[in-house]
């Protein structure tokens, strides 16, 4: 192990590497580490000088906040190498500012941007090896923080860390998707916390979430938990509807999680001339247009998967399926979106960040 000390960042590299045991074209999403990871703490109110250090386990007292109130937020992002072996990140910003949004409403402190960013920069340089080239290969990043302090008291912790632990990930294919509309679950409620990339959110899809995989669904498109008439989002994806040729999709409000990829898409596709309405999509209309051969595609929209393409839905015990559409619009935002973060065409809008 060798140590580097900056005035910033302590840098302790692992004595070896695990990249040889890797085998890079089977791997299962978010299943192999990369050699290294960030962590800074939070203590004595104050952030602590970061250090990047091997991957490993580390201890934490069995009382330690997190474990038994749930203050814990993460983010998910990706890195991507270019044909002339650059790493770039797409809108680290966007991760940063909804990293902070989450914080504070999970009652955390917010992580300076230099932890954030010089951070996360010099973890991506140090284990640069783990990006491969070619589209379809990417680091996924996981930005994360806990709360550490000690105590079974339900107050707000005074201790927390911080970490970046990064996975090499092919392309996200999750198969042929048919989902069920919520009609009585909900994830999440005004006031609550679906806007932030909680951890306890995604705890609390995993029981519906599993009834709907018992009855032969893969994920549950979530409804507005006051009347279950509005579509809103997807497990870890927004959601988007095609009828005729117009593309729409929710607003994002206090319920739902407001989308990097979902963003990015809504202006490349009113790039590409597309007419794009972002308003509340109501489940009697995306019934209707399926009856009435209007509905031509839904697709999920997030940073694991890029665009997901839904073959159905149930909704009231009745299964709808969608039409085999040539050209789709899932098909051709996907790929203007990912030729861009693989610097495989010009990005016009500045959303590609070199590290
Ligand atoms: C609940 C939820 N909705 C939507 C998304 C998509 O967001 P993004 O495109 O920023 O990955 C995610 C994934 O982060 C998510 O967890």
């Amino acid at each position: 192990m060798s140590t580097t000390h900056t005035n910033k960042i302590d840098i302790i590299k692992a004595a070896t590497s695990k990249i040889n045991e890797v085998d890079f074209d089977n791997l299962s999403f978010g299943s192999v580490f990369t050699d290294h990871m960030l962590e800074c703490d939070f203590k004595n109110g104050e952030w602590q000088k970061p250090v990047i250090k091997p991957y490993a386990p580390f201890l934490l007292d069995p009382s330690a906040r997190v474990f038994h109130y749930g203050q814990a937020i993460f983010e998910g992002m990706k890195a991507y190498k270019d044909e002339s072996d650059d790493v770039w990140l797409f809108r680290p910003d966007e991760n940063y500012k909804r990293f902070n949004n989450s914080a504070v409403r999970m009652a955390m402190p917010e992580v300076p941007e230099d932890v954030f960013m010089n951070g996360l920069n010099e973890l991506l340089k140090l284990d640069e090896a783990w990006i491969k080239k070619g589209k379809g290969n990417t680091l996924y990043i996981r930005p994360f923080m806990i709360a550490t302090g000690e105590g079974v008291i339900a107050n707000p912790s005074d201790d927390y860390k911080f970490m970046v632990i990064l996975s090499p990930a092919k392309s996200y294919y999750s198969g042929e998707v048919k989902v069920l509309i919520a009609e009585h679950f909900s994830r999440a409620a005004n006031g609550g916390i679906g806007a932030a990339k909680a951890a306890g959110n995604y705890a609390a899809q995993f029981y519906p979430t599993s009834l709907a995989n018992a009855a032969g669904f893969q994920q549950v498109i979530w409804t507005d938990d006051a009347t279950h008439t509005k579509l809103e989002e997807a497990g870890t994806m927004n959601v988007f509807f095609r009828i005729n040729d117009t593309l729409f999709t929710a607003p994002t409000s206090e319920r739902i999680l407001d989308g990097i990829t979902r963003k990015s898409l809504i202006d490349l596709a009113k790039k590409e001339g597309i007419t794009v309405e972002v308003r509340p999509v109501l489940v009697s209309e995306l019934v209707e247009a399926s009856k009435n051969g209007t509905l031509k595609e839904i697709f999920g929209a997030g940073t694991a998967a890029v665009v997901n393409p839904i073959i159905g839905f149930s909704y009231q015990d009745v299964y709808y399926e969608l039409p085999k559409t040539e050209n789709s619009y899932a098909t051709q935002l996907k790929d203007k979106l990912t030729n861009m973060q693989h610097k495989l065409t010009e990005d016009t809008f500045g959303w590609t960040v070199k590290v």
